[in-house]
């Protein structure tokens, strides 16, 4: 929902259940540690109810419970939603013979009246501020609340004829996904709401979209043309590799479903995206992973703009190299820059978009487009790519802008696991122009795509390369004078040795991922992290839920553009500085984006001390994060 205030609302929330429960208590709040409410450990409602927890105010009852059944009255249920809507209070005023001015309830009931959540004359001249509110109250006031268009015909319950009057309004309710029947296709409308429904419906209309863009992948077996002589079976969403390119425009609500149609629990991990802890995809740490047959909804916000990637983050190592990831991509609102052609190309152990050789499609181009190259590396290893035949510009890292790109070819530009690369150029017909995978100064043909003009031939010539400079990110764009004040003190500072011990562990600082402590953090600190790499291979290290600053390369401060990245390779023998603000409260993944690494060790997670889990790990979920 546009202009909402969450944390008022949630505020509003704790406030209603307090003033509810004298049994509720503030005390709670500055307890430290990981808990639940006993009773609410696997209901339906314990991610939302924890999220709202999450947000900054607590509630529970001091014996540990939240009570989900309870009930929650009319003056309760308007309080909430004029709070989350954000409307000026009204006072001075008393529309109802039992709402009297001094009542607490009244500036809130008053504001509903004034805006039309609540309409004239529809509960006469008294209100019955105690009476537990029904389930079609809740739905007419939220579907007004969101000026929802009137639906009569998403009502299409059993007992549709117990609903007497605003149909179109409950059925927007319904429509919208605010208020929904129950599993016996009933709508008892009269029934009364509960605790836990209404901190859901609440939930739902807060972050309301109605531009939504929906899709599901279906992860599951199926066979795969690689090569023309090759066919294999992967394992895909919705039976392609790269699964179905996903474009949203920024602002714009992602919700995906995921169904399992394979033989072994699945996830997806949005990899680069900021999104809420419960949407992030990590068996364990932030979700049970999917089982067989079963399926799970992810939904969240699209806000920042840029190339991004999902994938399984279970079993990695063997669920990304059988083909399960793709390509997410959020196209600014109002671009600065048009683009004639946008192409998203996923490095992966295939070669490219899940294809070799001559398998691999062709790129239309037109002499003089102006060319967006999106390049993801889903791979197991680093790649070194060559673009040949025109200048360009690298104008993003990780999905985030460059300042003041410059141009540049015959370059040879290094992209890591879990990296992201946009380019830039002019298409010029007069040159023949590819993008190829190169290994010690070859063009590997297997991993090269072309971009094909209009009426030009069909065969490749094979030149021999001319890069002969390495992409030095650190130096690439121009400074931007303040950016190295912004960081003079830090709230926690970690410093993380890479390394590799004699059982073939993958380490950070002599441990693996399971006997390392957690990173802890509290909202809103300054965390510095030093990455020292005294192995003999690179470790691009990814970072979840945040994007951080890179400050430094073996003491020298980056002397380019400004860099947020989520992935940094960190190559033999180097010490990179990253930064970073604890916006984004609960447990992230720190992790080597080579999954092979991760699986032997190399990761570990930023946990935020004050998050209350938002779900119950199951041990019998076969929960394998790495
Ligand atoms: Cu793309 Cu934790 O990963
Ligand atoms: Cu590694």
């Amino acid at each position: 929902m546009k202009n909402l205030n969450y944390i008022s609302f949630i505020s509003s929330l704790a406030m209603i259940f307090l003033q509810a429960d004298s049994g509720w208590t503030m005390e709670m709040h500055h307890q430290h540690g990981k808990k639940a409410f006993l009773d609410i450990q696997g209901h339906w409602a314990q991610m939302p109810i924890t999220e709202l927890v999450n947000s900054g105010v607590i509630n529970g009852f001091e014996d540990g419970t939240f009570r989900p059944m309870g009930d929650v009255t009319r003056e309760q249920f308007v309080t909430m939603l004029v709070q989350a809507k954000g409307y000026d209070l009204v006072r001075g005023k008393a529309s109802f013979s039992d709402v009297a001015e001094t009542r607490w309830s009244n500036p809130y009931i008053e504001t509903a009246m004034k805006v039309g959540v609540m309409a004239k004359g529809e509960y006469g001249s008294s209100f019955s501020p105690n009476q537990p509110i029904s389930r079609q109250e809740m739905a007419i006031m939220a579907a007004r609340s969101l000026a929802l268009p009137l639906n009569e015909k998403a009502l299409s319950f059993k007992d549709r004829a117990k609903v007497k009057r605003h149909e179109g309004l409950i059925g927007a309710a319904v429509q919208a996904g605010i208020v929904t029947g129950f599993p016996d296709g009933t709508f008892r409308p009269a029934e009364r709401v509960t605790r836990a429904q209404a901190a859901v419906a609440i939930a739902r209309a807060s972050n309301y979209n109605p531009n939504v863009k929906e899709v599901t992948l279906v992860a599951k077996e199926a066979p795969w043309q690689v090569s023309s002589d090759r066919t294999q079976i992967v394992w895909a969403f919705n039976g392609t590799v790269p699964g179905t390119e996903i474009r949203i425009k920024e602002g714009n609500t992602l919700r995906a479903k995921v169904v399992n149609g394979l033989p072994e629990p699945v996830t997806i991990h949005w990899h680069g995206i900021p999104l809420p802890n419960p949407m992030d995809g990590v068996p364990g740490m932030t979700q049970n992973a999917v089982q067989p047959g079963q399926s799970f909804i992810y939904e969240f916000k699209a806000d920042k703009p840029g190339t991004y990637m999902y994938h399984s983050h279970q079993k990695g190592v063997e669920q990304v190299n059988k083909g399960l990831f793709g390509a997410l991509i959020v196209e600014e609102k109002d671009p600065k820059v048009h683009y004639d052609r946008d192409y998203a190309l996923m490095l992966d152990a295939f070669g490219m978009n899940g294809k070799t050789g001559e398998m691999i499609p062709k790129l239309p181009v037109q002499n003089g487009d102006r060319v967006k190259l999106r390049l993801l590396n889903i791979g197991r290893t680093e790649y070194d790519v060559y673009l040949h035949g025109v200048e360009y510009k690298v104008t993003h890292t990780d999905g985030q802008p460059i300042h003041q790109p410059r141009s540049i070819q015959n370059t040879l530009l290094t992209i890591a696991p879990g990296e992201r690369y946009d380019l830039e150029f002019i298409a010029d017909s007069s040159q023949e122009t590819y993008l190829a995978k190169v290994i010690q100064g070859n063009v590997l043909t297997a991993s090269r795509v072309d971009f094909q003009f209009p009426g030009q031939s069909e065969d490749r010539q094979s030149h021999p390369i001319a890069a002969n400079t390495l992409f030095d990110l650190t130096e690439y764009g121009q400074a931007i004078e303040e950016f190295s004040h912004e960081w003079v003190a830090f709230d926690v500072e970690y410093e993380m040795v890479l390394d590799k011990n004699e059982r073939d562990e993958y380490t950070i600082n002599g441990k693996v991922m399971h006997d390392l402590e957690p990173i802890l953090v509290n909202k809103g600190q300054k965390v510095k992290v030093t990455m020292r790499n005294i192995d003999k291979e690179d470790h691009p290290m990814h970072l979840h839920g945040h994007f951080f600053q890179v400050l430094s390369r073996n003491g020298k401060l980056i002397s380019g553009s400004p860099l947020w990245k989520d992935t940094l390779n960190v190559r033999p023998g180097e010490t990179y500085e990253v930064a970073f603000i604890t916006d984004n409260p609960g447990n992230w993944m720190f992790h080597c984006h080579k999954f092979q690494h991760a699986a032997a060790g190399m990761g570990t997670s930023i946990s935020y001390r004050d998050y209350l889990l938002h779900f119950t790990p199951d041990p019998n979920a076969g929960n394998q994060m790495e």
